[in-house]
């Protein structure tokens, strides 16, 4: 049966197994997927021996997609920042690199109708998430996305990569952008509202929509969307359905069929509210 596996560190709440084996039921596809938890320091041996020992294809996450990058023979035009949230093996034997966060989280922002033309968008972080996302957010032509980091000079050499696909300005945490914004986009690793409140003490906007890329696994807030709740933010959508999206993408390359998101959606947000 041909074998896909899940990269990163770590995973233990990952439901990406549970993702697959739903897309498997719905589209009569018999696979293999499961995980394999590991470090960055062990990871290039271990994806070289998944696919030396006949694996077909890998998705990657945190903090694994860059060196994934490096290790792939090709990358697509998705990938080019240097992150690879997936891996597959092509008929030449050659492993190519690309990166489903974007198609994922633009389908999702489409579905619940948060992607408008010519938006002001706010990007939280410049990690290996935001640098995954930024050549398909930026073919979007928003009319300009703002990068906020707490290193700055990581959001300033990831803004000077990426300056060439469209309009995109770093702010600092000393001297936050001017307001509002249509949309506030959520990427970064931090897993407490008090980093949110020490990264954006006083915000000189009013909060409109927000989007975390992380998602819970019950059915309650992430710390992120809780915090923007508080400021006041209308909108509150965690990453459920990007993750369902990337996966649906990486589905279809590997198997050529299209899964129904849709579906897989309601049965994960049944099964998280039942969760405590
Ligand atoms: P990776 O880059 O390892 O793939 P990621 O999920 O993209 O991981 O998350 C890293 C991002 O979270 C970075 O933007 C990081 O900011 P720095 O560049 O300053 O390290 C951000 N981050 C992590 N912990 C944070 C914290 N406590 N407060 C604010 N930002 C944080």
């Amino acid at each position: 049966m041909d074998h896909y596996r899940l990269f990163g560190y770590p995973l233990g709440h990952s439901l990406s197994p549970r993702i697959y084996q739903l897309f498997s039921e719905q589209t009569q596809q018999p696979l293999i997927y499961d995980t394999n938890e590991v470090t960055a320091d062990a990871f290039p041996e271990a994806i070289r021996r998944f696919f030396n020992d006949g694996g077909q294809g890998a998705n990657v996450t945190a903090p694994l997609k860059g060196i994934a990058a490096q290790w792939a023979d090709r990358l697509t035009p998705a990938a080019q920042l240097g992150s690879v949230n997936m891996l597959i093996r092509l008929p030449d034997g050659q492993i190519l690199g690309d990166n489903s966060d974007g198609f994922g989280l633009i389908n999702d922002l489409q579905r619940q109708q948060l992607l408008t033309s010519g938006a002001r968008l706010l990007l939280l972080g410049a990690g290996g998430a935001a640098r995954g996302l930024l050549p398909q957010l930026l073919a979007t032509q928003p009319a300009e996305i703002v990068l906020l980091n707490r290193t700055e000079s990581t959001a300033v050499a990831l803004a000077e990569a990426c300056c060439s696909l469209g309009s995109i300005r770093v702010a600092s945490l000393q001297q936050l952008p001017s307001g509002p914004f249509d949309l506030v986009i959520q990427a970064t690793s931090v897993r407490h509202q008090i980093a949110f409140q020490s990264m954006m003490s006083t915000l000189p906007w009013p909060m409109a929509a927000c989007y975390d890329l992380n998602y819970s696994s019950t059915a309650s807030l992430t710390p992120f969307l809780q915090w923007a709740g508080q400021q006041g933010a209308t909108q509150l959508v965690d990453g459920l359905g990007m993750l369902v999206e990337q996966a649906a993408y990486a589905f279809n390359c590997w198997r050529q069929v299209t899964p129904s998101v849709d579906t897989v959606l309601s049965i994960l947000r049944q099964e998280l509210a039942c969760r405590h």
